[in-house]
């Protein structure tokens, strides 16, 4: 089965509150699209890699694409949307039946390729599979006062992080009724879930954090320099 990489890459970073949104900062003379990229390179099923960025965008990520890609790779930047699942959501006319969709965000460069192998083969046997880790925070649930709703069980928690790997009909399925019913979930899988669908989590690494924070992106630097 042959793999397609989505990479969103269209977001603002408010969070991290640079001039330069995440993906296209660099660290050690590389953007992050391009370490992110660089940890696929090793899946021998991948053939193709969408991208979506932000207009301005679009031709840097051409360039970062064109010089790290092995020539076999096809791939497109597209422009991505108002959210992270308007962004995904375009991506996927580029997508062929019978692929596996991996969709792992631009912002994660530090995900190891066996554990991305293993989400592929999860999702090969379920149709549906994340990358994730046990909590290690104990996770409340509060009201909009901030009042303590109800402490679950830390044993039945866990972190999504992606890759996040579909069979390509199921996540289209997903994407076409979450954009019918007009729901915006925080990752991929919960609009999997939604159709009823069976989702495997697989174990990951805490090493790979999404860049999100000011801390992250320092904690990035100090990694990825070393
Ligand atoms: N993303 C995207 N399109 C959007 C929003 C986000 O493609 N409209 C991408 C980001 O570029 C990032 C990934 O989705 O690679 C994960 O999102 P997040 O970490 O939330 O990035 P931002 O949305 O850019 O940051 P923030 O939420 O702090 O504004
Ligand atoms: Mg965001």
């Amino acid at each position: 089965t042959k793999a397609t990489l989505i990479i969103p890459a269209a977001g603002s970073g408010s969070r991290l509150n640079r001039e330069t949104p995440k993906p296209f900062l660099e660290i050690s003379g590389k953007t992050i699209l391009e370490h992110t990229i660089l940890r696929f390179l090793g899946l021998e099923s991948l053939g193709q890699v969408v991208v979506a960025t932000s207009p301005l965008y679009l031709n840097k990520a051409e360039e970062i694409l064109n010089s790290v890609l092995p020539e076999h790779i096809l791939f497109h930047v597209i422009e991505g949307g108002a959210e992270r699942q308007h962004s995904i959501f375009n991506t996927l006319k580029f997508v062929d039946d019978g692929n596996l969709a991996i969709v792992h965000d631009a912002v994660r460069p530090f995900v190891e390729l066996k554990h991305i192998e293993n989400c592929c083969k999860a999702a090969m046997q379920t149709g549906a599979s994340v990358l994730g880790v046990p909590a290690k925070d104990t996770i409340k649930k509060i009201d909009k006062d901030q009042m303590i709703l109800d402490t679950p069980s830390r044993s039945f928690l866990w972190q999504a992080q992606t890759p996040q790997v579909f069979k390509k009909e199921i996540l289209q399925e997903a994407y076409q009724k979450a954009f019918e019913e007009n729901f915006i979930g925080t990752d991929d899988a919960s609009l999997v879930e939604r159709l009823g669908h069976p989702v495997k989590m697989v174990e990951g690494d805490r090493s790979n954090f999404k860049i999100t924070y000011p801390l992250d992106l320092k904690l990035a630097k100090l990694l990825l320099s070393s």
